[in-house]
């Protein structure tokens, strides 16, 4: 068993998109309420938002965080959550059937997302609202003055709008879950005709409109095609979402799976390809993968949760050292089209099927997932070069001809940094690897940390960091030619300046 691999300035896919990093806030179980807010805990700043969690969240360089759901946006009226708070409503909240005390809103999330160094991407509710609730939720937002709804943001204490650039055209509106679930058609017209009134109140912003829940949606990808027929020159990037689990405990299969979103990504292209062909365009629309992560772990525990209680422990997975190679895999993939995916959210942040845990009477802590994501969000900021591989092959029950390792590579040519991202998914054996670093002549090996355990299914907790990085200190660079062990079963990050 042995790995070669050719790395070279020449080979470039394209400059990252740093929104690749981004991540996801729900009004869902303890993400907002006892995640990223909650004004009765120790480190309460003075609107209530955790300052462990801000820390944690500013360590993953998220640059954009999606707003307010996923399923909870399609029955949200936004007005609930603005203005003095005495005097908003509590509501039945549909979509995970409990209830919205409207404490935080808008104003309140822009807020946080500030004191977080991200921007937001603003879903609007498509599901039991339309044109009109957009459009004034972005004169809110952001129109200057002179208007009843931006006098109004300013009357909220809000002088300046709040610029938001991105924005998501409702959520999962294939899904038959989705309140106010739409055909492609129904979607594709109503999408088309909101980002026209949203354009209009202001021309600068982007629009990302749904495609398909996730790839074994009986309309996949119908559901695209027919949106982007209808709505192409007026959207600009199109959603993909999916989750992965290891219920079967095939853990080779498992670790397979990125090959699944890569053909998930190369099928949206295509799609998206053929609309601007038949259409003759010359607009080509990119890819917004806005929801992925590992999730299975919680969904026994979610079955028992009694309805209509407010910020309930909702899909709370506790991640191991099997979803962190996963997750590693998954980065690795955008990484490889980072022509065309130009941003992606990892779902979710805090709590719900995420990297970052908190206490309620404790403290905030990272799961397994949270150290491949943090090191692709901090090394993979430059030029995605084409990694050329040769490693023997395995298969597994759904994928055949998987490579034991996956690779990407980015280069800042402004710091002079190279990073080489890596996993090695052999069970049983390490992987020798030999990289031919011809054309970064100079180059210094800095670091080569890594993720590794000896059991797939170890999981961090409050007070125990089982799974975190360590040093490999095995490594050489001799003569241009890179020589490491990846270890079983590991996350590599290789540095060099
Ligand atoms: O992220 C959890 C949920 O998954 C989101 O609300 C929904 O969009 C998706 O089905």
């Amino acid at each position: 068993l042995k790995a070669k691999m050719v790395l070279d300035k020449q080979f470039q896919i394209a400059k990252v998109d740093e929104r690749i990093y981004g991540s996801f806030i729900e009004h869902l179980g303890r993400a907002v309420y006892g995640g990223i807010y909650q004004p009765e805990h120790s480190e309460a700043d003075e609107q209530g938002f955790r300052k462990d969690v801000i820390e944690l969240v500013k360590e993953l360089r998220v640059p954009i965080v999606r707003y307010p759901g996923g399923n909870m946006v399609s029955a949200y009226n936004w007005e609930d959550g603005v203005g003095p708070r005495e005097d908003r409503p509590r509501r039945l909240e549909l979509a995970w059937r409990t209830i919205e005390t409207n404490e935080v809103g808008t104003n309140e999330f822009v807020d946080w997302a500030k004191k977080a160094g991200s921007d937001v991407m603003m879903a609007v509710n498509l599901g039991t609202r339309g044109i009109d609730a957009a459009r004034n939720l972005i004169e809110y937002t952001n129109h200057p003055s002179g208007t009843y709804w931006s006098d109004l943001r300013r009357s909220h204490g809000y002088e300046a709008p709040h610029a938001i650039k991105t924005w998501c055209l409702g959520n999962e509106m294939d899904g038959p879950w989705q309140v106010g679930h739409k055909t492609a058609y129904e979607y594709g017209r109503l999408a088309q005709e909101t980002a026209k009134a949203m354009k209009l109140v202001d021309p600068t912003i982007e629009l990302v409109a749904c495609g398909s829940s996730n790839t074994g949606m009986p309309t996949f990808p119908e559901y695209e095609a027919t949106t982007l027929d209808i709505a192409y020159d007026h959207v600009d990037y199109i959603s993909l979402h999916q989750y992965y689990g290891n219920r079967s405990n095939d853990t080779a299969n498992y670790l397979a799976k990125n090959h699944d979103m890569d053909h998930f990504i190369k099928t949206v292209i295509a799609t998206c390809d053929y609309i601007k062909a038949k259409k003759r365009s010359k607009k080509t629309i990119n890819l917004s993968f806005d929801e992925w992560n590992v999730w299975y772990h919680s969904n026994d525990a979610d079955q028992k949760i009694e309805p209509w209680s407010i910020a309930p422990p909702q899909l709370e997975d506790h991640y191991n050292f099997e979803d962190a190679l996963l997750i590693g895999s998954l980065l690795i993939t955008f990484l490889q089209h980072a022509d065309r995916v130009k941003m992606a959210a990892m779902a979710q942040l805090v709590n719900v099927i995420a990297p970052i845990m908190t206490e309620n009477n404790g403290r905030a802590w990272k799961q397994t997932i949270f150290y491949p994501y943090a090191h692709v969000s901090t090394y993979g900021r430059g030029i995605s070069l084409k990694p050329i591989l040769t490693v023997p092959k395995y298969d597994s029950k759904d994928f055949t001809d998987v490579p034991y390792v996956d690779a990407a590579s980015v280069y800042n040519e402004e710091h002079e940094e190279l990073t080489i991202f890596l996993v090695n998914k052999h069970l049983e054996s390490s992987m020798p690897i030999e990289i031919d670093l011809r054309s970064f002549t100079n180059y210094q090996l800095v670091e080569h940390m890594q993720l590794v355990h000896n059991d797939l299914k170890a999981v961090n907790t409050k007070d125990h960091q089982a799974v975190s990085p360590t040093y490999n200190a095995d490594s050489t660079l001799v003569d241009g030619v890179l020589t490491a062990q990846l270890a079983k079963t590991s996350w590599n990050v290789i540095r060099l300046r």
